[in-house]
C-alpha cells in the first residue's frame, strides 16, 4: 500500500495486532476475578484501538467513549476538560481507561484523578503509545509501544484529523505533507 506524503512507517500492521493480543492476555489475566470490565475509550484517538482490544478480549466486558477538548487548545491552556461523559455509571465498576497516547501525562492524570473520584471498584489504564516527554507522575498499567518524541499518525492517531485511518503507526513530518 501506498505511504502518504510525509508519513513513514513506524510500527506496521501485524506488529500492532500481535501487541494487542499480547496486552489483551495481560488484561484477561489481571482482571480473572474482576467479573467485569468497563473499557473506556478516549475519542477519538483511541477509537481503532478499542475495538481491536475489546475484541481481543476474553473477560467479560463493556465499552462505552469519553471524550475531551482538543489538544492544542488545552496546550494552551494547560487543562483538559471533558467534553462527552459516559453513560454508564462508574460507581462500583473496574475501569480500564484506553487512551491512545500518552505525552505529558496530563490528559491521563486528569481523567484518572476524574474518575476514581465517582468511586469506582478499580481504575487502570492502557494507552497505546507512550513518548518519553512526561511531565506528571502518572503511570500507565498497560503501554503498547514506548517511542521517541516524535508526532505519529494512523491506526486511530491523527494530525489535524488526517491519517486516523492507516492501519499502520507512522510517524509524520508536518512539512511534507499535501
Ligand atoms: P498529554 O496530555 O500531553 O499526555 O497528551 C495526550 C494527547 O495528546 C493524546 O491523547 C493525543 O490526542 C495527543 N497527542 C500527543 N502526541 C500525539 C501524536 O504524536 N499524535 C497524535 N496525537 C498526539
Ligand atoms: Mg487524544
Amino acid at each position: 500500500m501506498m505511504t502518504p506524503a510525509g508519513v513513514q512507517e513506524l510500527v506496521p500492521e501485524d506488529r500492532i495486532r500481535s501487541r494487542v493480543a499480547e496486552l489483551a492476555r495481560q488484561i484477561d489475566e489481571d482482571y480473572a476475578d474482576a467479573g467485569e470490565i468497563l473499557l473506556l475509550g478516549v475519542l477519538r484517538g483511541a477509537f481503532i484501538f478499542v475495538a481491536d482490544l475489546s475484541r481481543a478480549l476474553s473477560i467479560d466486558r463493556r465499552v462505552d467513549f469519553i471524550a475531551l477538548s482538543s489538544y492544542e487548545r488545552d496546550a494552551r491552556r494547560g487543562g483538559v476538560r471533558l467534553i462527552m461523559d459516559s453513560r454508564v455509571p462508574i460507581e462500583g465498576k473496574h475501569i480500564l481507561l484506553v487512551e491512545d497516547i500518552l505525552d505529558t501525562g496530563r490528559t491521563l492524570e486528569y481523567l484518572l484523578d476524574a474518575f476514581a473520584a465517582r468511586k469506582p471498584a478499580s481504575i487502570r489504564s492502557c494507552v497505546l503509545v507512550r513518548k518519553p516527554t512526561q511531565e506528571t507522575q502518572v503511570t500507565p498499567d498497560y503501554v503498547g509501544f514506548d517511542i521517541s518524541d516524535e508526532w505519529v499518525v494512523g491506526y486511530g492517531l491523527d494530525f489535524d484529523d488526517r491519517f486516523r485511518a492507516l492501519p499502520y503507526i507512522g510517524t509524520l513530518d508536518p512539512d511534507a505533507i499535501d
